[in-house]
């Protein structure tokens, strides 16, 4: 029997309008769809677009994987809490001190932890744009709102503290700060995070300073040894980048004390993965593949900034594993991105993102022969 369409539930008007401002996420592109799409080899393909590592995996952690496929064991969940990798962590990082680690599905999920955690309908958060758009995506979800602060390039995307901190009113449950910064490339000093994180306390506001590409700062610019010191100072930490586990999504965070048992429950319980915990684990304590890495980085930032100045372009500097820069008025950043596409190369056309001038991309730096690859192609 025809049901008629008003008993039907109206699923459209349940539809939760916190979202409808909302886009969703805009992942780089990936290699089969590039290799479809302009009908090439995918070994042809070179992927800057995503901030990968150019230099593959930790092969330490390939080893970790390959011999625990040799079990052929797959039936048991994970560890729950990854206490094994974050006693690693532990170990490797002894100035965490006092403060909790957590382990994740990736960052992004510490991310959704905290966001649970924290967040309520009608709270605030703060964020600096252009900056890495989960922030945005984890605040709606939670039906509060960002305010936005934003970073000019004619200040190189600097944060202006006077402005920032007159943002953090009591109703901000969480400013976020991206350090280096994901597109530009540009960090905060500690003093300068310090005296945020001050500010916040005062008006009763957590402060998450995601450190994805710390690392290439360099690991003692990390402020996981302060966490104990600030009761509203959460870091997240990733595997994605210097460690070149992306695939195997492990990420990290360190927690102040008092607020772990109510984290544990509203965290995704199992969100990780054994294997990925196995391999994170090795992948930690892989010295020479993270000098190997910290070094590629070290000559192909430096290669590809003064090769793209060269081009006259506008280059940002940048401490982390890629590079901004302003293509007008040259090109418009899609024709741009296009132009290498058709030659089998992904950049991110970083003028997509919240606040960003259109015309800014960001390319991951690549090896050596993806670099020099990558400016050939512009020459023509
Ligand atoms: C600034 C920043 N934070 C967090 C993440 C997410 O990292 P993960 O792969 O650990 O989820 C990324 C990923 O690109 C990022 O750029």
């Amino acid at each position: 029997m025809k049901e008629k369409d008003e008993e039907k539930p109206n699923l459209l008007e349940y539809k939760k309008t916190h979202l409808n401002s909302l886009k969703p996420y805009i992942a780089g592109k990936s290699i089969n769809e590039i290799a479809e799409l302009y009908n090439l080899p995918t070994n042809s393909i070179i992927k800057l677009g995503s901030n990968e590592n150019p230099l593959g995996s930790s092969p330490l952690a390939i080893e970790a994987i390959n011999s625990y496929l040799n079990k052929n064991q797959f039936n048991f969940y994970p560890d729950a809490l990854g206490q094994s990798l974050a006693k690693n962590i532990r170990q490797k990082f002894p100035e965490i001190g006092q403060a909790e680690i957590i382990i994740g599905n990736g960052m992004d999920n510490v991310l959704e932890g905290i966001a649970r955690l924290i967040l309520r309908k009608g709270d605030k958060t703060l964020i600096h744009i252009p900056t890495f758009e989960y922030y945005e995506i984890i605040t709606r979800w939670a039906e509060a709102e960002p305010i936005y602060y934003q970073t000019k390039p004619s200040e190189n995307f600097k944060i202006n503290l006077e402005e920032f901190l007159a943002l953090i009113k009591p109703e901000v449950k969480i400013v976020f700060l991206c350090n280096p910064n994901n597109p530009t490339g540009n960090y905060l000093t500690w003093t300068e995070i310090e005296i945020i994180i001050k500010q916040a306390k005062k008006m009763g506001s957590f402060v998450f300073l995601d450190e994805a590409y710390i690392e290439y700062l360099g690991f003692e610019n990390s402020h996981i040894n302060k966490v104990h010191k600030y009761d509203n100072l959460i870091i997240g930490r990733t595997f994605s980048k210097i460690y070149g586990l992306a695939a195997l999504r492990i990420g990290w965070g360190v927690l102040p004390t008092n607020l772990i048992n109510e984290y544990r429950k509203v965290q995704t319980p199992f969100s990780t993965n054994l294997l990925g915990l196995l391999a994170a684990e090795k992948a930690l304590s892989d010295n020479e593949f993270i000098a190997k890495s910290l070094d590629n980085n070290k000559i192909g930032l430096t290669y590809l900034s003064n090769n793209l100045e060269n081009l006259d372009f506008k280059v940002f500097d940048s401490q982390a594993n890629f590079v901004a820069f302003q293509v007008s008025p040259k090109f418009k950043s899609k024709e741009f991105c296009e132009h290498l596409l058709k030659k089998g190369i992904i950049v991110r056309n970083a003028g997509l993102f919240n606040g960003a001038p259109d015309d800014l991309i960001r390319i991951t730096i690549g090896n050596s022969e993806q670099n020099a690859k990558l400016i050939q192609s512009l020459l023509i």
